[in-house]
């Protein structure tokens, strides 16, 4: 539609047609049957405000977003197209590893093809919206929703919130969807790790740290923004000004829409921010939030504030005019379907070829975490028997909390991956025990005692298990331990404050680990884990995440040597909870353990736990051995801002696999009116390595990698020393400096 003509629709307006515009509500509220008595009164809106409301959540399939549209439309006075937005956060049928594992592929370029291959499946099946990718920095792993970030670094973390946006709307305005990037600003780092909580950090940390990765996503063009639930220095974002208005709209000329996440406009009362719905949709939407998610606010109090003169209509306008436009750009005027139908749905879900690059996406994911004597790969034509053992062994939820609309019964279990390496009569297998046994944990989701009851097995069949576990374990040369979190503990509402593996596992291990045979770990969670006092008695560790659809496949791949591990960790896995926010770019503090002379005890540090995490960021292993030598810098000055350094390294595969390495380069301000970080990851290469081959690996060193928030706020570059690190991790000590001049 030309815009004219959408100035005319929006002028054609009432005030409750506007308003039915700015609100948002899930599936139930479309039900086929009456739904005035469930939902509705629930929420307590009006039946006509259900009736005009411009977008629906969380519903997907062809079948019902067309329903739906169809009624929308009907007996209209001006029949406005519904726009369908969902969480389609790491793939929609064809599940990819969930983003902590994407994040450890190093490899935005074949994430961003994954996540055209997501926009593809959503758009067949009448979504227009993603909320996603979620981009929040996460270093305390605590926090369950760690499994929906890229991690700890801004640089990495930005790097790939542009390839999941570009990924989402590479073929936009025509196909694929609009991306929704969240939860703006700051939302990783609630406190203690305890969801919902609060984020209070001084606008250095905010603008340094935890903004970049929202500024990288709306510069790559990002069409939504979701407001967060947390206070950030005491304003809760969904009605702060300063975070949404002037920086977001003002300072990153954001133009599109911002939506509350989930009741977060009357969470603004629960706060003590408003005193009523009515003040919490005022300050909303002066801090210009223009799709009130999932409550009554916006319904039942816009109308009352303008007509007593509180709102200005014409903050209504402009609200609903971003959402005209929205909708206008995907073409829902001319086709309010946008080219989704039942039948290119079923061509376009699952496909081989999805599933392929899923399964690439996935080997991608794991990280080698320990590989004592090399035990890995098994060769499968060895003349060994493998146990495969633990409670994943053959379970199909290997997708992670939030792939909500993933078809488990089309997951690869990893016995069904192992299966296609290893004949029968060298495989064993048994699940030993329970994914989780705590039934408390399963309270609060939506399970009936019965349904937990069937869930967590009797005492008597859990001893079964173990008994038959500890059977088959005998019969084999080498034991693979599948186990891991359970899907419930982490994602959304997952905050924990233990993270070993669960008890009934540990007890089952421990039983294994007396037999005395090489015990392998595939471990299967949503974030990083406390594996400190396992470790030792493990021979080899793969972290697999929730790897997807193709997850079996993935984990086979690796462990039988068809793929050689890339995967690096994005997020440190701390030695101990008590460490916890842990990252490696932290400050030197005045008492470095590393360079204090201070004597041991008075220094930075724990008495009873290492600094250090038991594995830091970048880690991970591969079947090569690489090794880095001669760095060297092209000049030891860097002369004003225009000038550039180049930094080579040799790299040599000294093994007889090739394999990709991802070399990592960090700098370190040695001094600075504002204290840096120890080490900043700045830029990283994949580079692939024949056997045995070299290498020389270079990186430009430009001026703006020098560039930092100085006490005003504002992003400078001072002259002087800098450290220039080039290695396989964080942990890399091979360095050498210049001066900017
Ligand atoms: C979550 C968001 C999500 C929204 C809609 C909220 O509870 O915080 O990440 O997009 O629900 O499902």
């Amino acid at each position: 539609m030309e815009e004219r003509k959408l100035r005319e629709l929006l002028n054609s307006l009432s005030l409750d047609e506007k308003i039915g515009q700015l609100i948002q509500l899930s599936g139930e509220f479309f039900s086929a049957k009456d739904v005035s008595l469930g939902p509705q009164k629930k929420l307590g809106i009006t039946k006509e405000m259900v009736d005009l409301c411009g977008s629906v959540m969380n519903v997907v399939g062809a079948k019902e977003t067309h329903r739906i549209q169809d009624a929308n439309l009907k007996n209209k006075k001006h029949p406005i197209p519904l726009i369908f937005m969902s969480d389609i956060i790491y793939g929609l049928k064809t599940v990819y590893p969930i983003p902590l594992g994407l994040g450890a592929t190093w490899d935005p370029d074949l994430i961003q093809k994954a996540y055209r291959n997501t926009a593809e499946e959503a758009y067949a099946s009448g979504n227009q919206v993603t909320f996603a990718p979620m981009i929040d920095l996460a270093r305390d792993a605590r926090w369950g929703r760690v499994l929906e970030s890229t991690g700890e670094d801004p640089y990495l973390n930005s790097r790939f919130a542009e390839s999941m946006v570009k990924g989402f709307q590479e073929d936009l305005p025509k196909y694929g969807i609009a991306s929704c990037i969240k939860h703006f600003a700051a939302y990783g780092a609630v406190e203690s790790g305890r969801e919902y909580n609060a984020t209070d950090m001084s606008e250095n940390r905010l603008r340094q740290y935890y903004l970049p990765s929202y500024k990288a996503a709306v510069d790559a063009g990002a069409k939504m923004v979701m407001s967060s639930f947390n206070t950030l220095n005491g304003v809760p974002v969904t009605g702060n000004k300063w975070i949404l208005k002037d920086i977001l709209r003002k300072e990153w000329n954001f133009d599109g829409i911002i939506i509350s996440d989930y009741a977060a406009i009357s969470e603004l009362v629960a706060h003590g921010f408003a005193q009523d719905n009515k003040q919490a949709s005022k300050l909303a939407m002066n801090a210009t939030v223009d799709i009130d998610m999932k409550s009554p606010c916006y319904a039942n109090e816009l109308k009352p504030l303008v007509t007593e003169g509180e709102l200005d209509e014409k903050k209504i306008d402009d609200a609903v005019w971003r959402v005209l436009k929205l909708k206008n750009e995907l073409g829902l005027f001319e086709d309010p379907y946008r080219g989704s139908s039942e039948e290119l749905e079923k061509k376009s879900v699952l496909t081989p070829e999805k599933r392929q690059l899923a399964r690439k996406v996935s080997t991608e994911a794991m990280v080698l975490l320990k590989n004592k004597n090399n035990v890995l790969p098994l060769n499968p034509e060895d003349n060994k028997k493998i146990a495969l053992i633990g409670p994943y062994e053959n379970e199909h939820e290997l997708l992670g909390l939030w792939a909500v609309h993933g078809d488990r019964k089309e997951t690869v279990t990893i016995e069904d991956g192992f299966k296609t390496y290893l004949n029968s009569d060298k495989l064993l297998t048994a699940k030993g025990t329970d994914i989780l046994r705590d039934k408390s944990m399963f309270k609060g989701i939506g399970l009936s005692e019965e349904q937990i009851e069937k869930i967590v097995s009797s005492d008597s069949v859990e001893k079964e298990n173990n008994d038959k576990a500890i059977e088959v374990a005998k019969e084999a040369d080498i034991i693979v331990f599948a186990g891991g979190e359970h899907t419930i503990e982490s994602g959304e509402a997952g905050s924990r404050g233990n993270l070993t593996l669960p008890d009934n596992q540990l007890h089952l291990l421990n039983k294994l680990f007396e037999l005395n045979k090489p015990i392998i770990l595939v471990n299967i969670s949503g974030r990083p884990m406390i594996l400190t006092d396992i470790e030792p008695k493990l021979e080899a560790i793969i972290q697999a995440w929730f790897p997807g659809t193709e997850g079996g496949n993935a984990i086979s791949d690796i462990i039988f040597g068809k793929a050689n591990p890339s995967g690096r960790l994005s997020m440190s896995f701390p030695y101990a909870v008590g460490q916890l926010p842990v990252y490696y770019s932290q400050f030197s503090t005045g008492r470095s353990v590393r360079t204090s002379t201070h004597s041991s005890r008075f220094m930075s540090k724990y008495l009873d736990i290492p600094n250090d995490p038991l594995y830091p960021f970048g880690y991970g292993l591969s079947y090569s051995k690489v090794c880095y030598d001669n760095l060297k810098l092209s000049s030891k000055e860097m002369n004003g801002e225009s000038d550039k350094i180049v930094a080579t390294i040799d790299l040599q595969n000294k093994s007889n696999v090739d394999t990709t390495e991802i070399v990592q380069l960090y700098l370190q301000d040695k001094f600075a009116s504002v204290v840096q970080p120890i080490k900043e990851l700045k830029s990283f290469k994949r580079v692939s390595l024949k056997a045995n081959e070299q290498k020389n690996v270079s990186f430009d060193i430009t001026s703006d990698m020098l560039r930092f928030y100085g006490t005003d706020n504002k992003l400078t570059v001072e002259p002087g020393e800098f450290n220039v690190f080039v290695g396989p991790n964080s942990d890399t000590d091979q360095y050498d400096s210049f001066e900017l001049k």
